[in-house]
């Protein structure tokens, strides 16, 4: 696509039309520039968009698109209709006409394992008139999960966008499609005489954008995206093309459908294999399946296999890797590398006889819902848990499902009795698509959403800010047990030995009220107790002896005050010497904390205001859980971002603006370690009035940095 010689003229380019003093823009020559602009600009976008790797940082790109915005505005002569300032329209789409596709867009066939491929590869070896034994060789590609597109260039210019339809008409989604960066407005086919060439493709929206969009939709308070297909499609059929390009769609190129010269004459016969054509894609510019794993990535996304044998083993490590890639993919692509072979294959009505797809295990599944069970929470929210009939599903079995809120319930009209659809994507928890209601016998029951806790019988209430009903009994035993269940978990207090069960069968011997119980328990007891023994009462007491030495951010965090997460926990750790002064902080004082906002400074400020709280945490430290702020506390608030960063720092003498303590908590929201003495490790000595011994130390190293006051005020403020 681009030499490395172009290349380091366009980024020379690129440097001179940034520092060319804005005055000059629309002196002489400013076609030129414009032309010059478009030039560049459409470098870096490849250099980002397709090939993942920009040469200019995000500001000096948007200078120099600025600066053509600048020229087109002032000569509109100048715009050209594939400048890169012309990706986003602002008409609307009224409504999305029809085109025809060049040549029929097929569908695959469908391959679930190995049996399948190797009969696969038997038919293919029939059709091609080969023998048995002899090898053939295939493509092997992700199968992209997203939107089918058809691309159309005309005069090495993008003429128009399809989608893929019934396979002979599409919708024409051209205005949404020009917004793709990846999507070059312009590719010189003609230097390889192609007059006019049809690409398919997939339109995709890469796994970590699709979350950020669903997380920003659910705080606008708009329904979700079920998964990034969906995102993808819809995105390719706004109405307004601002709004696709705010998706971040992506295409990947892999099939040349269509090529003709000018005379008309069909040119895909001058390639000989699939792998030539798709490079020639790459040449001019297209994203496409890459041979080398891009950086971050374990696996190459195609490969050129010599057997079927090969093709199975890189099918398989797909399967592996699936969740890993950044992309959703539903299975590979196997694709007869040889166009003459592809040419004796040939094509059912359906699909080419020359390629299939390996389709990975499948992640939905449908199932009963047998019953909803309304769990309370360890901060009293009530969770509906949908009973399933166990189904197997991407190697787990499933059978309780959350369904969230009773709005969820409600939006997906779900019924006790009802045929469920579960999907399971990657890491992801299964969920519940949706309900079959075509599939109802009349023996269904509507969901009633309890008003009473089903575990306290308190009346539940639900905040007017929140989706969720809530038990506000603390009391309540199911609370008390999640709060336990929760105290001793990995990113809590971490107790190994006292999980979920473990802390139930206490529970139920009467041996647990709350969790400083879980700091006096009777060793001697559990040791009795069935599947206990005098080891595992030995291991358990090791484990909660250590857990009281934790720093304070884990118990903290561990003490489940709604929306204090390991972060606050852990900024919060760092301000305070023992978890006690918090008794006296007011609801401003938490707010003066970074990150800290006024819904989780109002739940801790409460939490210490209760005289019940105070009392467990007395009793805690009573029986030997620390409540004092430790060094790994201290750290773990340390501003990396601050200006003193990675000093240390040191106050001797009287200050005359602040008081020491005061001095020290500013030094080290500043990011700097407080240290304990002059030494050669000390970076800075801040001296006041009457400095005695230390200064006279530290002017003696004369390694120390010496400020006064005033210097570090001035220091902190930077
Ligand atoms: S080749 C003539 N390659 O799968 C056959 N299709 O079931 C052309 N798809 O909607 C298809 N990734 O959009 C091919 N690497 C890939 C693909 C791929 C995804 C989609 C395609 C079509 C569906 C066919």
């Amino acid at each position: 696509m681009y030499s490395t010689d172009d290349q380091r003229k366009l980024y020379d380019l690129s440097k001179k039309l940034l520092y060319t003093p804005q005055a000059d823009l629309f002196g002489e020559g400013v076609a030129e520039r414009a032309e010059d602009l478009r030039r560049v600009i459409r470098y870096h976008d490849w250099r980002y968009y397709v090939q993942n790797d920009p040469v200019v940082s995000d500001f000096e790109y948007d200078q120099l698109y600025k600066q053509l915005q600048a020229i087109e505005e002032q000569f509109p002569a100048l715009v050209t209709p594939d400048s890169p300032t012309q990706r986003v329209g602002k008409d609307l789409v009224e409504s999305f006409g029809q085109v025809a596709h060049l040549i029929p867009m097929l569908s695959l066939d469908n391959s679930y394992n190995a049996g399948d491929l190797d009969d696969f590869d038997e038919q293919v070896k029939k059709l091609c008139k080969l023998d048995k034994d002899t090898d053939v060789e295939y493509c092997v590609e992700p199968k992209y999960d997203g939107g089918t597109i058809a691309l159309v260039y005309d005069n090495d210019r993008f003429l128009r966008a399809a989608t893929r339809g019934d396979g002979y008409m599409g919708d024409d989604i051209t205005l949404n499609i020009k917004t793709l960066k990846s999507v070059p407005l312009q590719a010189s086919f003609s230097k390889h005489g192609i007059a006019r060439a049809e690409l398919r493709g997939e339109a995709l929206i890469r796994k970590d954008i699709f979350e950020k969009i669903n997380k920003k939709r659910q705080d606008a308070g708009e329904a979700l995206f079920a998964n990034p297909r969906n995102a993808a499609t819809g995105g390719l059929r706004m109405k307004d093309p601002r709004e696709a390009a705010e998706r971040g769609l992506e295409a990947f190129l892999y099939q040349l459908g269509y090529a003709v010269d000018k005379e008309g004459d069909d040119i895909l016969k001058r390639f000989t294999t699939h792998d030539q054509s798709i490079h020639l894609l790459r040449e001019l510019g297209f994203k496409v399946p890459l041979h080398q794993p891009e950086p971050g990535n374990h696996l190459e996304e195609t490969k050129t296999c010599r057997n079927i044998a090969e093709v199975i083993a890189f099918c398989n490590a797909w399967q592996e890797y699936r969740d890993e890639y950044p992309y959703e993919i539903d299975g590979m692509v196997i694709k007869v590398n040889s166009l003459e072979y592809q040419e004796r294959c040939g094509y059912t009505s359906h699909h080419p006889r020359w390629a299939i797809a390996f389709k990975f295990k499948a992640r939905q599944a449908t199932t009963r819902l047998r019953d909803v069970e309304f769990q309370v929470g360890k901060t009293g929210a009530i969770t509906p848990v949908a009973k399933l009939e166990p189904v197997p599903l991407a190697g787990v079995t499933v059978q309780n499902v959350s369904l969230h809120n009773e709005e969820f319930i409600r939006s997906k009209d779900i019924r006790i009795g009802d045929q469920v659809l579960v999907e399971r994507a990657g890491d992801v928890i299964p969920y519940i698509v949706k309900s079959l209601a075509e599939l109802r016998t009349g023996s269904e029951r509507v969901i009633h959403y309890p008003k009473h806790c089903p575990v306290c019988h308190s009346e539940l209430v639900k905040p007017e800010d929140e989706a969720i009903w809530r038990c506000e009994n603390s009391d309540c035993e199911a609370q008390v047990l999640a709060r336990m269940i929760f105290h001793t978990s990995k990113h809590a207090m971490d107790i190994e030995g006292l999980g979920e069960s473990t802390i139930e069968k206490f529970y139920k011997l009467g041996w647990l009220h709350s969790i400083a119980d879980l700091y006096r328990l009777d060793y001697e007891k559990i040791a009795q107790l069935e599947g206990f023994g005098e080891k595992s009462a030995a291991n358990l007491r090791n484990a909660v002896e250590k857990a009281k030495r934790n720093p304070i951010h884990r118990l903290l965090h561990s003490l489940s005050i709604h929306h204090l997460g390991r972060k606050g926990s852990t900024l919060l750790a760092a301000e305070i010497g023992h978890v006690l002064d918090l008794k006296d902080w007011d609801l401003e004082k938490y707010q003066t904390i970074k990150d800290v906002g006024p819904v989780l400074a109002q739940n801790v400020f409460n939490f210490f205001q209760n005289p019940h709280n105070i009392e467990l945490l007395e009793t805690m430290e009573r029986l030997g859980v620390n409540l004092h702020q430790t060094d790994e506390d201290k750290k773990a608030g340390v501003n990396t971002e601050g200006p003193l960063y990675g000093k240390s720092i040191l106050f001797t003498g009287t200050l005359s603006q602040m008081t020491r303590e005061e001095a020290e908590k500013r030094a080290a929201a500043a990011g700097a370690s407080i240290a304990s003495g002059v030494s050669k490790h000390l970076s800075i000595l801040v001296v006041g009035e009457k400095a005695g011994s230390k200064l006279k130390k530290a002017q003696e190293l004369g390694t120390v940095e010496i400020w006064s006051e005033q210097e570090f005020l001035q220091k902190i403020e930077q």
